[in-house]
Order: structure tokens, then C-alpha cells, then sequence
């Protein structure tokens, strides 16, 4: 178990083997449904960038990737609706076969915006796969094609998830419970 950096209460919620298991999982869903096409993954940072690198070795199809960074969260835990690209696509994604790759859907404006963005930009397909899915907080119609785990309304950190920037290298999913260490004061 790797403890290090956790000083608030926090109790695991999906340890690292689970989590593993399941990026297997979807790996091969994914290689399935794209067997004979390339894959362009789109990573969303930065709370992405952990599952897209064990994801990726679990897809036995051609695939290139880029990265699209945004900003929706301040440093707290509820949702502004507002989100900021701090980092743009490398590439045109017009006529490819899109994978858009969240580590977690919450109320999904983030996603509804991303996908509105994305889709002006012409990609043949465009598909989603989200890590975690807090489903039972959404606001916007969001469909994600591909899901690790559907869970509770708790706020989650590791696996790349961070509470203000923090707790992103933790090995499993924890639930944050935040005392006002974690708030920076
Ligand atoms: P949405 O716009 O409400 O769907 O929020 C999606 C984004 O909020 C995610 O990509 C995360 O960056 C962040 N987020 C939502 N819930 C959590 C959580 O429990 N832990 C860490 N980040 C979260
Ligand atoms: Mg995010």
C-alpha cells in the first residue's frame, strides 16, 4: 500500500490490483471495438494522464495520442461550469477515429464542453472513456462510452486525481475526507 503524502482522512476505495484489473478490461473492449482502425487518444489533463498510460498498454490496435489540457476545478471541490484550455491539441483530429480519455465524470460540463469543442473540429468518431463515473451527480446529459467504475457521490483522489493539486501519485483511489490542511491553510 503506498501511504505516502496522505495526511488527512482518507479510506481506500479502489485499490491498485482493482484498478488494474479493470484498465485490462477496458483495454480489451477497446482494442474489440476498434479492431482494424487507429485510435487517436485524446488524454484530458492532467487528471488523466495516469489511467491514459496504463490504458495504453492494454490496446492492441494502431494508436497515436495528444493531449488537451483544461482547468474546471479552482482548488476546491465543487465545479465552477467554467473551463479553461491551458493546453491545446498538437494535431488536427479532422476524419480520425477519437478517443477522448477523462479520469472521472461528475456533473459532466466539462465533458459537455469538451465534446462540443471537440466535435467543430471534425473527427470521423468521437468516443469517451472515463475512468470513474459519479453518475448519480450529473447535471448534463453526459454519456461516456466506456467506464471503469460507477461510484458513490464522494470526492476521490490518486490514481491522478488531486484534491488542489495534491495526492495525484497515490498508487490506489482514496475517498478524501479534507481537513483545513488540505485547504492550504
Ligand atoms: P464535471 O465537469 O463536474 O463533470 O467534473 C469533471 C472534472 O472535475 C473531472 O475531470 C475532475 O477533474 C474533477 N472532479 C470531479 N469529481 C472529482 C473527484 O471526486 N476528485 C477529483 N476530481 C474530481
Ligand atoms: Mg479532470
Amino acid at each position: 500500500m503506498n501511504n505516502k503524502a496522505v495526511q488527512s482522512s482518507t479510506e481506500t476505495l479502489l485499490d491498485a490490483a482493482k484498478i488494474a484489473q479493470r484498465v485490462r478490461e477496458l483495454g480489451t473492449q477497446i482494442s474489440n471495438d476498434y479492431r482494424g482502425r487507429r485510435l487517436h487518444m485524446i488524454g484530458i489533463l492532467k487528471g488523466a494522464w495516469v489511467f491514459m498510460a496504463d490504458l495504453i498498454r492494454y490496446i492492441d490496435v494502431e494508436v497515436t495520442v495528444d493531449f488537451l489540457g483544461i482547468a474546471s476545478y479552482g482548488s476546491g471541490s465543487t465545479t465552477s461550469g467554467q473551463v479553461k484550455i491551458t493546453k491545446d491539441l498538437d494535431r488536427s483530429i479532422e476524419g480520425l477515429d477519437v478517443l477522448a480519455v477523462e479520469d472521472i465524470l461528475d456533473t459532466g460540463l466539462t465533458f459537455t464542453y469538451l465534446q462540443e469543442m471537440l466535435t467543430a473540429r471534425k473527427p470521423k468518431t468521437l468516443k469517451l472513456v472515463a475512468l470513474l463515473d459519479k453518475a448519480s451527480r450529473r447535471r448534463l446529459p453526459v454519456h461516456a462510452d466506456y467506464v471503469g467504475f460507477t461510484i458513490p457521490d464522494l470526492f476521490v483522489v490518486g490514481y491522478g486525481l488531486d484534491y488542489a493539486q495534491r495526492y495525484r501519485e497515490l498508487a490506489e483511489i482514496r475517498v478524501l475526507h479534507p481537513t483545513p490542511e488540505d485547504a492550504g491553510m
